[in-house]
């Protein structure tokens, strides 16, 4: 039998306590941790870590002028508000070039025509600006919201250069540079849209075609206005631009768009081209050169007027030219959409089995688009044009001899 006196069972009551409050308290100390980890915000430790990089390379009085707490840059002009600061504390620092992100130094070159002060950091870089956790400000979210157009997105595109996703934000205020340097694909694609003569069938900053819709401001359309059922893999208003651009009529059955044979990375740079033109919506500051303008070359008028005094002047005036060569008559088109009409002749009979007249009568294909929306031919310039069509063929046959 156990006999405690009432001592001891006092004791044990006691031990019982001690115990409890011991655990208690370690209880406590525990949860408190775990919501201190949880309520900590990830930048604080980046903050913490920024300070010991520069207390280490700089010494204690660099690093007690850091500013602490969430930063901010507040560009009212663009309506930007970005903490991306807050975790990029060493952005404007010199002496930074080889830290780890997100502490590096940032390119130099680019910040002097672009202080940080007058343009942020999502003026360039997209993202979330007043996010303070890093996956939402470098946020990659379905259907191309605004995610950093960075390395990461680069990769996931299969982009030949993975930083090149940026050079659609240079371009909008940079649309009417010919050129611009550090937005290379651009480069490449206001050259590729030259030289392949989308303006024949597409509006473009008010100039061109009206076989196809008006691009001016492609950009604005909204990723839910593009139809995604033939795309495969992810389904992106970048993807679809991408896919539309390598064979159009893979995801438009009935469109004329011609198939360009693109490689993969001329199309992603069209895209980028044609995702860039928004309505600029920052002040004329912001516009290099105040420049609003999207003009012809010397070069494009000069030919233009040489055309319109020789033979062929019709086809300048009905703007045939911008698809078509006339060879024979001295008329060179810009970007050769549609054959040479110098064989038309023939050739309409051979391909289509039809007469000239009955094919510009009643055109089918690309022909019946441009005649219905674009150029409209009376009775009398269809006449001109066929009766001219057939002194190129003549002078073609002469040339053949
Ligand atoms: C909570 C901290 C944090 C915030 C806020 C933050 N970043 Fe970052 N950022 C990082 C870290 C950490 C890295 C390096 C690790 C990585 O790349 O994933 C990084 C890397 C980057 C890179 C290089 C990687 C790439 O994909 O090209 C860019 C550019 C960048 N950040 C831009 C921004 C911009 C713009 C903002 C504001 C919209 C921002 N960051 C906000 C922490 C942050
Ligand atoms: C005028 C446009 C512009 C602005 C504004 C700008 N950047 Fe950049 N940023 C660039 C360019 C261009 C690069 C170089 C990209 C490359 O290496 O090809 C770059 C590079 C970076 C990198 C390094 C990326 C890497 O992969 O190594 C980070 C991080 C970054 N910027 C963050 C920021 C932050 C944060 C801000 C705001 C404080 C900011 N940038 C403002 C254009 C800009
Ligand atoms: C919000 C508008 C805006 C954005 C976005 C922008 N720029 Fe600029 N950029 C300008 C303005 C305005 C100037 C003229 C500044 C000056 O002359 O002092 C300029 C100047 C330049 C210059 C100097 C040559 C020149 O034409 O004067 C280069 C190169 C350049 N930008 C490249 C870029 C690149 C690359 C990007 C994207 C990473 C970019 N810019 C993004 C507005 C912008
Ligand atoms: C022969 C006429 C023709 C030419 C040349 C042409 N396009 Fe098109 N394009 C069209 C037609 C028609 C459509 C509408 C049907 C479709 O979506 O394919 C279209 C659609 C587009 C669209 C999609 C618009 C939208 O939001 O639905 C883009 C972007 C585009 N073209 C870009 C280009 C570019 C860039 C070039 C030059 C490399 C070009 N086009 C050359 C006729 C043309
Ligand atoms: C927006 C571009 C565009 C414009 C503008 C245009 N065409 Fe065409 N045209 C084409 C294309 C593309 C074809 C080839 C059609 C096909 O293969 O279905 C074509 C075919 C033709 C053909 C048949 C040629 C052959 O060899 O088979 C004739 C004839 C023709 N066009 C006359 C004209 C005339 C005349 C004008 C001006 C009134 C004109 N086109 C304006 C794009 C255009």
């Amino acid at each position: 039998m156990n006999h405690k006196t009432i001592e001891e069972k006092l004791e044990f009551v006691k031990k019982d306590k001690l115990f409890l409050s011991v655990s208690g308290i370690l209880f406590l100390l525990v949860t408190a941790f775990g919501f201190y980890d949880y309520y900590t915000p990830e930048w604080r430790s980046y903050q913490s870590e920024f300070r010991d990089l520069v207390d280490e390379k700089f010494g204690p009085e660099r690093a007690a002028s850091i500013p602490a707490g969430l930063q901010q840059t507040y560009v009212p002009e663009l309506n930007v508000a970005d903490r991306c600061i807050t975790c990029h504390q060493g952005a404007e620092w010199k002496g930074l070039e080889n830290a780890p992100q997100p502490f590096r130094t940032h390119p130099t070159e680019i910040l002097e025509k672009h202080p940080i002060s007058k343009y942020g950091c999502t003026t360039c870089h997209g993202g979330q600006g007043y996010a303070t956790e890093m996956q939402a400000a470098h946020g990659f979210v379905e259907h191309w919201e605004k995610p950093l157009l960075g390395k990461e997105l680069g990769e996931f595109y299969v982009m030949s250069d993975k930083k090149a996703l940026m050079q659609m934000n240079c371009n909008s205020c940079h649309r009417y540079d010919k050129q611009t340097k550090g937005a290379d694909d651009i480069n490449r694609a206001k050259q590729l849209v030259m030289e392949k003569g989308c303006r024949a069938c597409h509006v473009i900053n008010g100039r061109g075609g009206t076989v196809g819709p008006d691009l001016t401001f492609e950009g604005e359309k909204s990723p839910e206005q593009f139809n995604y059922e033939r795309i495969k893999g992810f389904k992106s208003e970048f993807s679809w631009q991408v896919a539309h651009l390598k064979n159009p009529k893979e995801l438009v059955p009935e469109s004329v768009m011609p198939n360009f044979n693109f490689s993969s990375a001329d199309a992603q740079a069209l895209a980028m081209l044609v995702m860039s033109w928004k309505k600029a919506n920052v002040p004329i500051d912001y516009i290099p050169g105040h420049n609003f303008r999207d003009i012809p070359t010397q070069e494009e008028k000069e030919k233009e007027e040489r055309m319109l005094k020789g033979p062929g002047a019709f086809f300048v005036k009905k703007n045939c030219f911008v698809c078509h060569s006339v060879s024979t008559l001295g008329i060179e088109a810009a970007a050769q959409i549609g054959p040479d009409l110098a064989l038309a002749v023939e050739d309409v009979q051979s391909r289509f089995g039809r007469t000239l007249d009955d094919f510009l009568a009643r055109p089918t294909g690309t022909m019946e688009v441009v005649l219905s929306t674009m150029i409209t031919l009376t009775e009398e310039e269809r006449k001109e044009a066929i009766e001219k069509l057939r002194h190129a063929y003549e002078l073609k046959q002469k040339e053949l001899k």
